[in-house]
Formats: C-alpha cells, structure tokens, sequence
C-alpha cells in the first residue's frame, strides 16, 4: 500500500498530520525523527513529512533527521520546525525571532502544485518562535505572511517544499486542501487505505494464528472491536471476559451485558467481582494506590478466569495506535503522570502472547471499524472511561455513598447534554466527588452534604484538554437536578481547569 512517513521532531500535532492523510485514505506512518535510512528506505515511501518541534534549528542538540534522507529523490514536505529544518539544510538561515501565535493571513505568491486551488490567501494558523530569514538557493517563496516573508517555500523540481504553518490543525483554512495537494499531487499516493480493506487484512492474518484467546473487554469501543475482529476470525476460539468491578456507570454492567448478548455471537462470561474491589478499596485514599489495587484485582480475575476456562495462547488488549509510538524526541512527563492501565498486565508465568488488533488505529478509525462491524450507535459516541472507572473519580477513600453519588450525578450530567445537544460535542463529562461538604438548608433544616465537582472538557486526544464553555441555563439545569435529585449533596461545582495543568480526571 502507497504510504506517507511523517518524522516526528516532538510537535503535539505530529499524530494529526499522520491522521489527517488517512482522513483522505492514504495510509500514514509516524516515525521517531532519527529513524535509520535503511530502515526509513525499508519502509518505502511515496514522500515524508517532518512534523513541527519545539527545538530550534541552530542549537547544538536540536532533533536532525540522518541527513541522508535529504537525498533520497522522493517528495519532501517540512512544516513549522521541519519547514526550518529544510532551510538550514539547503544553506538558507533561520533567525530567532518573536513567538507568533495563533491566526496570520497567509498571501499566496505562487499558486501552483503545494497550494494550487487554495485562493489568493488564506488564515493560517501559526506556532512558532524562530522563522526563515534567507531561503537556500534554488527555492522560491510560494507564500508569505506579514510576519513572515518566507511562510511557504518550494524547490519545485526536486519537489521539497517547506511551510511555517500548521495545516493539520483545523484552524488552517484549506489545510486538508495543502495535505491533500502535497500527498495526492506532489507524491503521487494512492488512496488505498480503507476500513473495510484494514478488516479484511487483519481477519485474514489473525484466522492464521493457532490457540486460544482471552480477550478483557470493557464494554468500550478499543476492546468490543478488537474482540469482533477477532471473533470474525477465529470464532470460539475466543473468549471474552467482562468484569463489572463495581466502579462503572450507573447500571452500565447490565447495558454491556445486553449489547453483547443482543448484538454479537461471541463468547461471553459476565464477572461479578463489585464486593471484591470495593472491600479491596477500603480505606485507601492515595489515588496510585487505588489504582494499583483495581489493576491487580483485574489480574487476579483474569488468572483465575485463565486457569479455569485455559489453557489460553494469546491475550487481546485494544491498544491504539498513538499507544504505540514512540516518539524520537521525547513522549514528554504526560505519559508518567499517572499509571493508565488496561487490564494491568499479567503474570509472567502466564506466558500470554500479546495480540493487539488495532494498533495501526486512530480512534476514529476504530469508530469507522466499529460501525461496519455493527457496533450499536450509543456505544460508538459513548465517551472514553478510565480502566480504574470511578475509583480516579472518587476523591479520598471510595465508599458506597460516594459510588452512588458520582454515578448518579454522573448520569444527570450525560442525561442533560444528550438533551441539549453537547453530548457529542464535548470530549468527557461526568461528576467527581470527595469528602468535602458544604452546608445546604433541606426545609427548614441546615445539613452538612457533599460537594459535587462537574467536570466537561474538549479535546482531540486527550494529551490536551479544555473546560467546555456550557451555556448558563445548562449549568444551572445540572445543578438543580443533582440537588434535587441525590439528597446527599448541597453543592455542585463546575471544573474550569484546562489540562494542562490540570488532568481529565480528579485522580
Ligand atoms: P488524564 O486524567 O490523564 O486522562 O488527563 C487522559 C485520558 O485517559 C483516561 N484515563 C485512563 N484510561 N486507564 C485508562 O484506560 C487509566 O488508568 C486512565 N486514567 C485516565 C481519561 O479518562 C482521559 O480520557
């Protein structure tokens, strides 16, 4: 299949370029910027991108791709700190400048192949401290901004062209357009990369593999479709295994035990473990803690589950492709923040070998899988859910009025976006609480209740996140129900932290 290699000098917008040009069906690779060129050659691409960074070009040790791949003859797109790259490496110069930030207007000097079709200019959407001040020989200015005399530079005919601006982000007018002209035009890729043909390639590869397989699932979108293709594969060979540890949505065991029983022929064996996490959790507050105790529980139950129903070849985990990479320059503290888990790893003497179907997948190509798959509407637009469920939402020691409380609270606030339409627009949304109370006059009584923190954010993936500017009357319908609604809680507080610094969960 046609591809496209994206270098990754360590931008947060490196994952979007890539999953930008699947959009439009062409398969694209991340890769860390120091890839070797063997291997870089092994992978044979139609052209390669080297994604934006923080580093500037004249530090000693700022990110450098292995210069061989200046000379590969294939077609070569830099943007931010790539577009930097390519000048200093041309023999041009880069200047350190002032940061520029946000929207610049985007005059468009020659409209031919990078931004044919994209009008006389356009707003782009810049983030950049350092910019072009002398273009190599043999290029030309293409485009430029009133900050910028050398936005967009192209050597034409060894097609390399360099852009200051992000046309990955949707805040770049005609930035598909550019991604589209670059790709299809100027390397020449074919769009072979579909859903339907990923299906058909993993079925295939996975119906060769010998033994059985347990496969955790959630109830989330990554597990049930990586249990699906793996059914579609293998059959009974599969094993599915749910565990309702007590710590999900209000009555969401019995709605995932009914999608699957309704939906999908494969085999299922629903857990009941509540008592087990929850008396596990007594008295615990640290949130690693918590954590750490739900993960080794899932492991318990697994082992169990294994010893009984085995003997088990393979263990199926729904990890996704923005999991896997590993980016060149640094995955950066987020990623040690807290410990994620999924089902939290098994024991060594297990010997389970990992299968992970949907590694080469973003999640809303998971959700494209998913429904050509059959998977119900309402699970596909479900928001994402921790693996520890509600013990990270659970501030202090988790106890059954807490439960209560966030999954109903929880449920009001899903209740009331559906209602008004924010459902689908916001990234996660549900109510956190802790031991905090507050007074509240119930009749003509004071009372001590909880306080109840709602949390809506906004994200693409979320690495970043930001509080959703709700409508008042929205805000002041959730508040209203939650008082009237759970007798324990007088306060209810909305979350306006963005991630950073804050994270999307309390814990
Ligand atoms: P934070 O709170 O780190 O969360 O901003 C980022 C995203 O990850 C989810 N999350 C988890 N998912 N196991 C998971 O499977 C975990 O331990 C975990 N902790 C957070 C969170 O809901 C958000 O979507």
């Amino acid at each position: 299949m046609d591809k496209i290699v994206v270098l990754d000098f360590g931008s947060q917008y490196s994952h979007l370029i890539c999953r930008r040009i699947r959009e439009f069906s062409v398969y694209a690779e991340l890769v860390p910027f120091d890839i070797s060129n063997d291997k870089l050659k092994q992978m044979n691409p139609k052209g390669i991108i080297f994604s934006g960074g923080p580093s500037s070009v004249y530090n000693k040790d700022s990110p450098r791709p292995d210069s061989r791949v200046f000379g590969m003859n294939l077609p070569l797109l830099g943007i931010c700190y790539g577009h930097q790259l390519i000048v200093d490496n041309f023999g041009g110069r880069v200047k350190r400048s002032n940061k520029e930030y946000g929207h610049s207007t985007l005059t468009i000097d020659n409209s031919a192949s990078l931004l044919g079709g994209v009008g006389d200019s356009l707003r782009a959407w810049m983030s950049h401290g350092d910019e072009a001040e002398k273009i190599p020989d043999n290029f030309k200015v293409i485009g430029h901004t009133e900050r910028s005399h050398a936005a967009a530079i192209a050597n034409e005919s060894e097609s390399i062209y360099g852009i200051q601006f992000h046309p990955e982000v949707v805040h770049t007018e005609n930035g598909i357009r550019i991604l589209k002209n670059f790709v299809l035009d100027i390397c020449k890729a074919k769009q072979e990369w579909t859903m339907e043909g990923f299906i058909e390639k993993t079925v295939s590869d996975i119906s060769k593999i010998d033994g059985n397989v347990l496969c955790g699932v959630s109830g989330g979108i990554d597990s049930t479709v990586a249990a699906l293709l793996i059914h579609k594969a293998i059959g009974n060979r599969l094993k599915c295994v749910f565990v309702d540890n007590g710590l999900l949505r209000l009555d969401e065991e019995h709605e995932i035990e009914k999608m699957f029983k309704e939906n999908f022929a494969v085999n299922f064996s629903p857990i009941n473990a509540k008592k087990r996490f929850v008396d596990g959790l007594k008295g615990i507050t640290d949130p690693e803690k918590k954590r750490k105790i739900v993960g080794e529980e899932f492991v318990r139950i697994f082992t169990e589950f294994a010893e009984k129903n085995g003997p088990f070849k393979w263990l199926a985990q729904g990890t996704l492709y923005p999991d896997v990479i590993e980016s060149g320059v640094s995955k950066g503290p987020a990623a040690v923040i807290k410990t994620h888990h999924n089902v939290g790893g098994l024991p060594d003497w297990m010997k389970l070998e990992v299968l992970e179907p949907l590694r080469e997948l973003y999640k809303d190509e998971v959700r494209k899988v998913a429904a050509i798959l059959g998977v119900p509407k309402r699970l596909l637009m479900r928001h994402p859910f921790p693996g520890p469920g509600l013990a990270v939402r659970i501030i202090g020691e988790v106890t059954e009025n807490k439960l209560h409380i966030s999954k109903l609270a929880s449920k009001i606030v899903e209740e009331e976006l559906e209602l008004s339409g924010w459902y689908d627009k916001v990234w996660q949304a549900y109510a956190a609480v802790g031991d905090d109370k507050a007074v509240g006059v119930v009749g003509d009584e004071r009372k001590y209740g909880n306080i109840v923190m709602v949390r809506v954010v906004e994200s693409i993936d979320a690495m970043t996140a930001d509080w959703t500017r709700l409508p008042h009357e929205i805000l002041a319908k959730i508040s209203n129900r939650i008082t009237n609604e759970i007798d324990e809680v007088t306060w209810v507080s909305y979350v306006i932290s963005s991630k950073p610094p804050a994270t999307i969960e309390p814990q």
